[in-house]
């Protein structure tokens, strides 16, 4: 007889093209969160894992209202009060699509070409959901489950869970759980598996400056006001010092300081500044001085402007002097900075900054906080060895530069660590069109998630 992992393995990889045309079909449903005119597309994303979850043998599945997209739950408690509760959690939701021009298939019309399978939120995330329900089915058809699992998956991770912590807070009773598993924290290369420690956080926002109560004529006014365009270059220009530093008043005040040893560590992560170089297309690298791009994504908080837009951008010419410029901004933020203390230091320095010759509006949009969890666990040392046992080396520990604010709200609000980790690459194209999924580190994210509950029994 051959023991339960061998055979969970050889289910996995007997179904594997059913698991793939199950994936097909949950990344065909248009889920972006963003997007008013998907809020039907968000529900039948929602229904179809409500429905996908039953068929498992999940019970209590619900599609649980919030004040925005819906929460899907469902639970597996038949290992006992003794074994231990995990927490599986994902998002549902997918990010805009345009450009569209630039997609070689359609977004919502998953296309397998080589290695790799394309449509926006294969990677980001819900092949990675489909990760850890595929194991859990491979496991529960054929032995016995040896934990007991609860399922939260959310629709708004990607406007930044602006109802996910009420949620937890209502619901502390139902989710109560000894540990939960973020696979949406992502690898780096197919060749090596990487457990994810920290996560940055995100404070989001947008700057409006008003000049003139309505486009100007440029001959007849240009050189009597101030153009409002130019007004938010000058001001965004200030945001950097010519160090790449960050200049909003007290910004580095509460960042944790990057102790020698972590640095060390981190130096050692098999990625170089060609890897950036040729990840991007960009002629040379930038960042905050005296730290590795490494440290500058992962250890580092930083700003970013997400768009700009002012007066003409028509064919040909018009000569117009424009009555507002906008600009959305977001700031990634480290352990311990706070959204709401980054929107207060980018107020006093529009407070100080801006000119007399404008209005400005600052509105803040979303964000979340950074988090960074315990290395040593044993849920860790779990997923270590599952990951080991698969790709057949060491998996490396990484901090990664993306968030998902819920990690901290886990700890804060259930008292529990997450382990992140995940199957996407860097070079995934997430958020961008192309968005792709490596089959074949999908396949082994499976396997390993097989080992991962098994080794969590022990
Ligand atoms: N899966 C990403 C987070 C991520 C990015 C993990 C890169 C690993 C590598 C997640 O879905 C995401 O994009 N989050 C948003 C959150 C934000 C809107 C609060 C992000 O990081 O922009
Ligand atoms: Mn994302």
């Amino acid at each position: 007889m051959i023991d339960p992992r061998s055979s969970a393995i050889q289910y996995a990889h007997e179904n594997s093209s059913r698991f793939l045309q199950e994936l097909k079909e949950f990344i065909s449903i248009p889920s972006i969160s963003t997007d008013e005119a998907s809020k039907k597309d968000i529900q039948s994303a929602a229904e179809w894992l409500a429905t996908h979850l039953r068929s498992l043998g999940v019970v209590n599945v619900q599609v649980m209202p919030t004040g925005g997209h819906p929460v899907v739950y469902g639970e597996w408690l038949q290992a006992g009060t003794s074994a231990l509760t995990v927490l599986v959690y994902g998002h549902y939701d997918v990010q805009p699509v345009d450009p569209l021009n630039l997609w070689v298939s359609g977004p919502f019309s998953p296309d397998v070409r080589g290695d790799y399978i394309y449509a926006r939120g294969c990677t980001d995330m819900k092949g990675q959901i489909m990760v850890a329900l595929d194991a859990f089915e491979c496991i529960s058809k054929t032995s016995q489950l040896p934990i007991n699992f609860k399922f939260i998956f959310e629709g708004e991770e990607e406007i930044g869970s602006p109802h996910l912590s009420a949620f937890l807070e209502s619901h502390k009773k139902m989710l109560h759980c000894d540990v939960a598993i973020n696979p949406d924290a992502g690898a780096i290369t197919p060749d090596v598996p990487c457990i994810t420690y920290a996560l940055r956080g995100l404070a989001y926002m947008e700057i409006r400056i008003d000049g003139p109560d309505h486009d100007l004529h440029s001959g007849v006014f240009g050189g009597a006001v101030h153009n409002p365009a130019q007004s938010l270059c000058e001001l965004i220009a200030g945001m950097h010092d010519s160090q790449g530093r960050v200049t909003l008043p007290g910004f580095y005040d509460k960042v944790r300081v990057l102790d020698p040893k972590e640095r060390a560590e981190l130096d050692r992560m098999p990625i170089s500044d060609d890897y950036y170089l040729k990840a991007t297309g960009v002629p040379a690298l930038y960042g905050e001085a005296d730290f590795t791009t490494v440290e500058r994504i992962g250890a580092r908080p930083t700003l970013e402007v997400n768009g700009i837009v002012s007066g003409f951008i028509g064919e040909g010419a018009k000569t117009v002097l424009p009555a507002l410029a906008m600009a959305k901004i977001s700031c990634r933020l480290v352990p311990d900075q706070q959204p709401e203390d980054v929107y207060q230091q980018m107020r006093s320095y529009l407070n100080t900054r801006a000119p007399q010759t404008i209005r400005w509006t600052l509105s803040t949009m979303h964000g979340g906080p950074a988090s960074i969890s315990d290395r040593n666990s044993v849920y860790i040392q779990a997923l270590y060895n599952a990951l080991e046992t698969i790709w057949n080396k060491p998996p490396i520990f990484k901090r990664e530069g993306g968030s998902v604010p819920v990690v901290l709200d886990f700890q804060r609000i259930l008292g529990v660590q997450t382990v992140n980790t995940g199957f996407s690459m860097w070079d995934d194209n997430m958020h961008s069109p192309n968005e792709k999924l490596h089959l074949p580190s999908w396949y082994r994210g499976i396997d390993s998630f097989i080992h991962f509950y098994f080794n969590l029994a022990q």
